[in-house]
Order: structure tokens, then sequence, then C-alpha cells
């Protein structure tokens, strides 16, 4: 049999990858795809520019729709990145017939549902497993390993750059600022970190995650995103105190008889749980479902080799089925498109959860109290509190409060209450905390 003609969009970290995941391990993919994978057309702004990758046997131009118009192409596969011409391009591709394979979360989280009703229109198929946690196939577990189960919820640490920098400021006791910045001299930063940093990433990734786990559409829009750029070398020394570590997680979860709630925020995570033991850069995703209770998939989240794993995963799956009907194909979203399911997303004032706060008192009698009083008003449990040393000079202490269960509601009151007292200094950190059983 002939073999499978790809156009490559992209030869940067992830498209060279490719290149040369499909050179090296050429024999193994064509015995799991039944046939070989040739890519013979391949896009690049800058086609003279050298590369980690050979590319002497394709034909190479620095016009991306050149290859999604090349009739010998059968699957594109789109490494640029970013949503305007990404979307023009994938949308093109699907409307010339061909299947599309793709690392772009945000292009799937934004525009996937766009993105899939033409795929389906067009009975072409689109593939996107690393677009979420790089070389770990978490698409694929729970889309098919898990499809018996009733998802309950998921958590990740789904962003490598964010995680590097709190597992920094956790090990050496350094401050943010700091960590990002020598973050982004190994390469392990953007130059921009913003969407990194802010939670941005991780809720692109979330969003596709909690579509395929829930059977929801993707609301990219809806999910609550806070980064990491508040977190304090001493909230992590405190937390560590108490018995925790601070993440930045991405959270999917059912609330009974409400709807789904979706948020990226730093979380504290018992010590004990594996979550809070994946360090550096590395991802991991803990999913709960019904009848299979708690799974952990763990692995490298980004990097050319780990992300190339997975997009040529997609394109042997994709290989295999192209020629099979549509209607017998693994849906997108993992669930029928006409079965997904218009259950509502929370706001994060819905959530229920547990909180650390810490909050700078005046050290004198009764600040505790008028504190404590204020959130007993709220019906706010306390379940530890701290109080610090002042600093040397200060007339404040640190004061370090954990809560029970509480609406998020409730604590937004309480939390405006004990800001405008005379005794407290400055605004309060709120940190929510995550018991993941
Ligand atoms: N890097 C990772 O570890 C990782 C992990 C998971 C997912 N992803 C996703 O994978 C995608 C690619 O990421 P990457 O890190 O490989 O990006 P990258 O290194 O910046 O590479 C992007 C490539 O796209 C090319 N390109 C950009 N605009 C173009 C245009 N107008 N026409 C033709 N070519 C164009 C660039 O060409 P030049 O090289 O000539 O400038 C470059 O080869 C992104 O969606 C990213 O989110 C990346």
């Amino acid at each position: 049999m002939s073999s499978v003609k790809v156009g490559l969009l992209g030869l940067g970290t992830v498209g060279a990858g490719t290149v040369n995941l499909l050179a090296r391990n050429r024999d193994e993919i064509a015995r799991r795809a039944g046939r070989e994978i040739d890519i013979v057309h391949a896009a690049t702004r800058h086609p003279d520019r050298p590369r980690a990758c050979s590319t002497e046997h394709f034909r190479l131009t620095s016009d991306p729709f050149a290859v999604v118009d090349d009739p010998a192409v059968e699957i594109v596969v789109e490494l640029i990145g970013g949503e305007g011409l990404a979307r023009e391009l994938v949308l093109r591709a699907i409307d010339n017939g061909k299947h599309v394979v793709t690392a772009n979360k945000a292009l799937i989280a934004s525009h996937g549902n766009e993105i899939f009703e033409h795929a389906r229109r067009q009975g072409v198929t689109v593939a996107f497993e690393a677009a979420v946690a790089g070389g770990i196939p978490i698409i694929k577990a729970i889309r098919e390993g898990l499809s018996a189960n009733r998802i309950e919820w998921l958590a990740g640490i789904i962003n490598g750059t964010s995680n590097y920098i709190l597992s920094e400021m956790f090990y050496q006791q350094r401050d943010f600022a700091d960590v990002l910045a020598e973050a982004q001299g190994l390469g392990y930063a953007e130059a921009d970190p913003t969407f990194d940093v802010e939670g941005v990433d991780a809720a692109h990734k979330l969003t596709i995650l909690a579509s395929i786990a829930f059977g929801i559409p993707l609301q990219f829009d809806k999910v609550h995103v806070e980064g990491i750029t508040q977190i304090g070398s001493e909230d992590i020394a405190y937390a560590k105190e108490l018995g925790y570590r601070i993440k930045l997680l991405g959270i999917a979860r059912r609330v009974v008889g409400k709807g789904i709630s979706l948020r990226v925020h730093p979380t504290l995570v018992p010590q004990r749980r594996l979550l809070a033991n994946v360090d550096g850069v590395m991802n991991a995703v803990m999913v709960h479902g019904d009848p299979v209770g708690s799974t952990v998939y763990y692995g490298p989240g980004a990097g050319a080799g780990p992300t190339a794993s997975a997009v040529v995963a997609d394109l042997i799956d994709v290989t295999r089925e192209i020629n099979t009907d549509p209607k017998h194909r693994v849906p997108f979203l993992a669930f029928q498109s006409h079965a997904l399911s218009d259950e509502p997303v929370l706001g994060v004032e819905e959530i229920e959860t547990r909180y650390y706060l810490r909050m700078d008192a005046q050290d004198t009698p009764g600040v505790l109290a008028d504190v404590t009083r204020i959130l007993g008003d709220n019906g706010i449990s306390i379940e530890a509190i701290l109080q610090k040393q002042p600093p040397p000079g200060a007339d404040h202490v640190p004061v370090i409060i954990l809560t029970h269960e509480v609406s998020e509601r409730r604590m937004n009151a309480a939390m405006a209450q004990i800001e405008a007292l005379p005794t407290i200094q400055g605004r309060l950190t709120r940190i929510r905390v995550e018991h993941l059983d």
C-alpha cells in the first residue's frame, strides 16, 4: 500500500521533533499504522534557516496555504501555534477534505466547536492529543480508556513552566521573579511568560479535558483563571508548615444538582498526595471516575520528543481510521456530538472549598477575636491558625488561617469585612485548598 502523505505546518520545536521521530521510528510506526507515513510538503516562515531536522525529503515553502491546498496531502499537521492563522489554515484544510492533527491548545479550546462542526460535515477527523500535557496520552486515557466511567472530577498540573517555578520557590526558598528570570534563561519559560504564569495555558488545556470528561461543548471563556504571580515565598513556607504544597491546578468538577466548576488557580494540596510531589516541568493529571476511583497520569508535558510522541500517535490513529466510516470513529469530544450536555458551568462564587488565608494583623490583643468572630458570623469554621512572630521592626504579625469547606460567596463577604478592620493591614491573601479525595 502507498504511504500516507502528510503536510506539515511549522518546523519549530514540535515540528522538527515530529520530522525526526517519523524518521527514527519509521519501521515501528509503519508496523503499527499499517502504512508508512511520509511528510511530503512543509511550511515554515523562514525556509532558509537551519533546522533541528533534515528537510531533504519534502518540499519546503514559506506559504502555509500551499500545503493545505496541496492535492497530494491527506493529513495536515498544524504546529504553527496561535489562533488566527492556525484557525484559517485548519478550516481550509478541512474544507479541502483533509484530516488534521494539531498540538495547538489555544486553537482547540477557543475554536474547537467550530472546527469539529466543519470536520463532521466533511467527514474528516481532527486529532489533538499533543494539545494537553504533551507526552502524556491523557486525552486517549479519558476518551477511550475511561469511557465506561462517569467522571466526577479531574485535577491536573498541566503547565510545566509554572510548576517549575513553584518547585524552585519551594526547594530553594526563592522569590517568584527571581525563579522566572532563571526559567527564561533555561528555556523553560517564554520571553513573554504571561500565558504560562497567569494560568491561561492551563485554562486552555482544562477546557479540553473537561469537555472530554463531561461531554460538554468547549467553553474556555467560562473557566475561572488565576495564575501564580501573587504567590509569595512566605505562602509556600507557611503551607509547608501546615503540611501542604502549593500547586497551580486545573480543576474540573461536577457539583451535584448545580453544574460543572472549571477553574485554574494556585491550590494547597496535602503533601501526601501524588500531585503535591510532581516537581519541576513535569505534568500530572488525576481523574476520579465512577466506578474506577482515582487514577493518575504523569509524564513530560512539553518538549520536542514528548510532544512529537503525541503528534505521531495521532498520525498513526488517523492513518488507521482514514478509511473508516466517520460514524464509527471515536467522537472528537468522547461523547457523540448530538449527545453533548448543556449542563451549566458555574461561576467561581458557586464553588465550595477550603481556604488558606494570610493577613497582616496589628500585634495587639483582640485582633484575632475580631477575625474569628467575622468568620463565625459568616458560617465559616476554622481548621487551624498560625500566628507568626512579627518581622524585625514591624508592628504587624502574619496570621494564617485554614478554614473548613465553605462557599466562595461567603468567603468573599468575610474577607471584605476582615479587610475593613482597622487592625488589618492591606489585602488578604486567599489560596484555595483541595484535598483531592
Ligand atoms: N513546544 C512544546 O513543548 C509544545 C508542547 C505542546 C504543545 N505545543 C504546541 O505546539 C505548537 C507549536 O509549538 P512550537 O513550540 O513548536 O512552536 P515554535 O517552535 O515557535 O515553532 C513554530 C513554527 O511555526 C512556523 N510559523 C509561524 N508562523 C508561520 C507562518 N505564518 N507561516 C509558516 N510557518 C510559520 C515557524 O516558522 P520559523 O521557524 O521559520 O519562524 C516555526 O517553524 C503550538 O501550538 C504549541 O502550543 C508545544
